[in-house]
C-alpha cells in the first residue's frame, strides 16, 4: 500500500514516521509543511500523481488555538480548505482519506464523554475551522475516516507533557488548571491504532465514518500534570488553580472527554488507559 502522510513534521506525523519502519510492506511518502502545503491545489495534485497513494493520512493542521483567533484566515485555509483539497484529490485517486480532527467540535458542556452521535457545537475559530474541514470531507471524499482525538501529546514536538517536564525540572511548583477535563491522547497510540485499522480495512472497500479515539479515562489538566511529575519523579508541586487565573485568547471547552468505544468495537482495538500510555511515552523520552 502506498501511504501519503501530510504534516509529517508535527507530533502525529513524526509518530507515523517512527512507526513506518515496522511496516516494510507499505511504501510511505512523508511530506512536511515545507515539502507540501495542503492549501496548494496544484502542489497536492502533483504529489498525488507522483505517489499514487491508496491512503492519505492528513496530519497537517493549523493547531494553535490562540493564534487562530488572531489569524482566522490562516486557520480556515489550512483546517477547512486544505482538508477539502485533500478530499477532492483522494476522491480522484480512489484513495482513503484518514483525517484527524478534534474534541473542539463540541461546545464542552457535556457531563459524560462525547459520542460520535452527540450534537456538535464548535466555539471559536480553531474549533469552527476543524468542524468545517470535517463537513467538507464528509461531503466530498468518496472514502474517508475522520478521527476526532483528545489532548494529543508525544515525545516529538511541543505539548503539555513536555512543557510540564521542563517546568518540573526548572521550578519548585507549577500552577495548573483543575476545572478543565478531557481525554489525554498519546500520539504514538493514535498512530498505532490507525495502522491497525488500515491493516483491517478490506482493499477497495469504501469507508465513510467519523469516530472518536483518545486514551481511555478522563482527567483534568491538574491530574495530568500531577501524573507527569509522579512518573518522571520530579519533586515539583502541582498547584490546582481555576482557569480564570490563565486568560487565553482562544476559547477552551470545559469538558472534552471522548468516548472511544465505537472505534474500539468496530476495529477490535485495545485502547490503553491514559496513565499507562503516559508512562510509556515518558520512558521513551
Ligand atoms: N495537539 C493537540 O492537542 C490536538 C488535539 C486534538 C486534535 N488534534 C489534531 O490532530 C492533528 C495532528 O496534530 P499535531 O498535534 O500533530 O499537530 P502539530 O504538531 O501542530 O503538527 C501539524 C503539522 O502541520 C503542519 N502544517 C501547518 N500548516 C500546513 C499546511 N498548510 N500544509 C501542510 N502542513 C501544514 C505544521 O507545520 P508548521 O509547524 O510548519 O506550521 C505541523 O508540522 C491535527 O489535525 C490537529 O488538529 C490535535
Amino acid at each position: 500500500m502506498n501511504i501519503l502522510v501530510t504534516g509529517s513534521g508535527g507530533q502525529l506525523g513524526s509518530e507515523f514516521r517512527a512507526l513506518s519502519v515496522r511496516y516494510p510492506r507499505h511504501r510511505f511518502f512523508f511530506f512536511d509543511h515545507a515539502g507540501l502545503d495542503i492549501r496548494d491545489r496544484k502542489q497536492v495534485r502533483g504529489v498525488m500523481e507522483q505517489c499514487r497513494p491508496a491512503v492519505v493520512l492528513n496530519c497537517a493542521a493549523f493547531t494553535s488555538v490562540d493564534n487562530a483567533e488572531a489569524e482566522p484566515e490562516k486557520a480556515y485555509e489550512v483546517n477547512r480548505d486544505g482538508a477539502a483539497v485533500l478530499a477532492e484529490n483522494a476522491k480522484e485517486h480512489g484513495a482513503l482519506l484518514v483525517h484527524i480532527s478534534s474534541y473542539y467540535v463540541f461546545d464542552g458542556y457535556a457531563g459524560v464523554p462525547y459520542k460520535e452521535t452527540d450534537e456538535t457545537g464548535p466555539v471559536g475559530v480553531y474549533a469552527l475551522s476543524k468542524f468545517q474541514g470535517e463537513e467538507l470531507i464528509r461531503n466530498s471524499a468518496s472514502s474517508f475516516l475522520i478521527i476526532r482525538t483528545g489532548w494529543l501529546y508525544s515525545a516529538f514536538g511541543v505539548n503539555f507533557v513536555k512543557t510540564m517536564l521542563r517546568l518540573g525540572r526548572e521550578r519548585e511548583s507549577v500552577k495548573v488548571v483543575f476545572d478543565r477535563v478531557g481525554s489525554p491522547a498519546y500520539a504514538g497510540d493514535l498512530a498505532q491504532a490507525v495502522m491497525n485499522i488500515l491493516e483491517k480495512q478490506e482493499p477497495g472497500k469504501t469507508c465513510a465514518a467519523t469516530y472518536h479515539l483518545a486514551n481511555e479515562g478522563v482527567c483534568s489538566w491538574y491530574d495530568f500534570a500531577v501524573a507527569v511529575m509522579r512518573f518522571a519523579k520530579l519533586p515539583c508541586r502541582v498547584l490546582p488553580v481555576d482557569s480564570s487565573e490563565f486568560p487565553v485568547a482562544g476559547p477552551r471547552p470545559c469538558y472534552s472527554a471522548l468516548n472511544s468505544r465505537a472505534i474500539a468495537k468496530d476495529y477490535d482495538l485495545d485502547v490503553p488507559w491514559w496513565q499507562e500510555s503516559l508512562e510509556k511515552m515518558l520512558e521513551s523520552c
